[in-house]
């Protein structure tokens, strides 16, 4: 059979409120045409993240259920541990409420001024913590990754040779440890070949170089390399991700993408002493060692989670159900970055609306334009974000739909590309925006806007 099924049936249903144009156009423009501002209860598909708004299994509410509360050395935490190694093979585990706290811990430890940290391409969060320890942060990711129109399988990987070149020239005791982000979430959420970590592992070695995972999609990761690189189809996907682990002296992890939960994070560390000061700063600022901010339910949910995201037929469907959405939108001429990506997909929004200028922020429009039309949330990843004073403006203008775990069913998906397809039809109408007001810093959250 080809067709590939939700891979679950629905025990518990959350209702949708249907809205009428006329109330969200209303509902938008109190919200000064920021998505961030709207009531999610006026969202009909909320496809603002895939972060923290999975859903969980009957398995996973289980756990919540047996969640042990006790302050220190708690079963659940064991159980959380023990799960983490078994996936991992990591000795030292640390949860945290999420994965900006993981990095928060980790560049505080090997950060600082003068260093200066490699990456495919940094996440806002990890480029934000890198820089805040005073840190550089240097993203290094392949040219195919940075063209929308490249069909490259991993265009989430490192280019090696601009690494190398990084590392003769600023010197490897300048650089505290290699990174890469799988998937590639700020390109596209395109996968990192299991060949490309080898080599950057390689390079890690003849400098002495710690390697750290961003691991928050190393599932969807794995899947992908299980699906496109040679050698790798008749794999388990746990064997892949072991693979993908043992190349590594670290990760941080937030479980709120593939640990298949609303709240966690991890900080792995092949170094003990490391590790230990990294427990002694979680207890500073988050909590004891073996709760790290989260309740003890969290730790079951997540330990559970973790053993749910390798199922295969989980990933197939997850990866089929975001290509679908792909597919359906090209095939309406609508351009995406191609091929679709493990959690989202991401609009060409100069493409979309090329009677827009930049400064008036095309894919800000396009996201405004979706949700009048049909109570869709999206998000801008483009100049709104990305510019400001002292920026240049980003090599694309994008608006992302990030597909939440086990949410949302192929109707729902229906709906969306319908919807798409009928604004691309009358794309003309949308109309430009200018910022009336904006923070300096992280501005695409709390900006306001007016039409042009
Ligand atoms: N790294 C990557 C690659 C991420 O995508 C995120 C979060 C983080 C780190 C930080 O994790 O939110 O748990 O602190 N991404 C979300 C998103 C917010 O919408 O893409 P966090």
């Amino acid at each position: 059979m080809k067709t590939i099924i939700e891979p679950f049936r629905i025990k518990v249903v959350e209702p949708i409120r249907m809205t009428t144009p006329e109330y969200r156009e209303a509902a938008l423009r109190k919200a000064s045409f920021n998505v961030f501002f709207l009531k999610s209860q006026d969202v009909l598909i909320d496809l603002l993240t895939d972060s923290g708004t999975g859903a969980m299994s009957s398995d996973q509410w289980a756990g919540v259920m047996r969640g042990d509360e006790s302050y220190a050395g708690s079963p659940s935490f064991h159980r959380f541990r023990d799960r983490l190694r078994e996936m991992t093979g990591f000795e030292h585990i640390l949860p945290t409420h999420q994965g900006r706290a993981s990095e928060r811990l980790l560049f505080e430890l090997i950060g600082g001024k003068g260093k200066v940290v490699p990456n495919n391409t940094h996440f806002d969060t990890t480029r934000a913590n890198v820089e805040h320890s005073g840190a550089e942060a240097v993203d290094l990711v392949v040219p195919e990754g940075k063209d929308p129109r490249s069909r490259h399988p991993f265009k989430g990987n490192m280019n090696i040779d601009a690494l190398r070149r990084l590392i003769e020239r600023v010197g490897p005791e300048r650089i505290p440890c290699v990174m890469c982000t799988v998937t590639n979430n700020s390109g596209g959420g395109q996968p990192v070949s299991l060949a490309n970590l080898r080599e950057i592992r390689a390079v890690c070695d003849k400098h002495g170089l710690p390697f750290v995972l961003d691991a928050c999609r190393f599932a969807e990761n794995a899947y992908f390399i299980k699906l496109r690189e040679p050698g790798q189809q008749g794999r388990p996907v746990k064997d892949i991700v072991r693979d993908m682990f043992d190349l590594a002296d670290g990760a941080t992890i937030s479980a709120k993408k593939d640990g298949l939960v609303n709240i966690g994070g991890v900080l792995l560390l092949r170094d003990e002493q490391l590790s230990r000061r990294a427990g002694d700063l979680l207890i500073l600022t988050e909590g004891y060692v073996t709760y790290g901010g989260l309740a003890g339910r969290d730790l079951e949910a997540m330990a559970q989670g973790y053993e749910e995201v390798l199922q295969e037929d989980y990933l197939a469907y997850r990866i089929r159900c975001v290509e679908y959405i792909g597919e359906k939108l090209l095939a309406h001429g609508i351009q995406i970055v191609e091929p679709p990506g493990g959690h989202a997909i991401y609009i060409d929004a100069k493409a979309f609306c090329p009677h827009i200028q930049v400064e008036h922020f095309p894919a800000q429009a396009l996201v405004c334009a979706l949700y009048r039309h049909a109570g869709i949330r999206a998000v801008e990843i483009g100049s709104v974000m990305f510019g400001g004073e002292g920026h240049k403006p980003p090599a694309m203008e994008l608006v992302r739909l990030a597909v939440p775990r086990r949410v949302y069913t192929q109707s729902h998906m229906d709906y969306v590309i319908e919807a798409i397809a009928e604004v691309y039809g009358k794309r003309r109408e949308i109309r430009g925006l200018r910022i009336v007001r904006a923070p300096k810093v992280l501005r695409h959250f709390t900006a306001c806007f007016e039409e042009v």
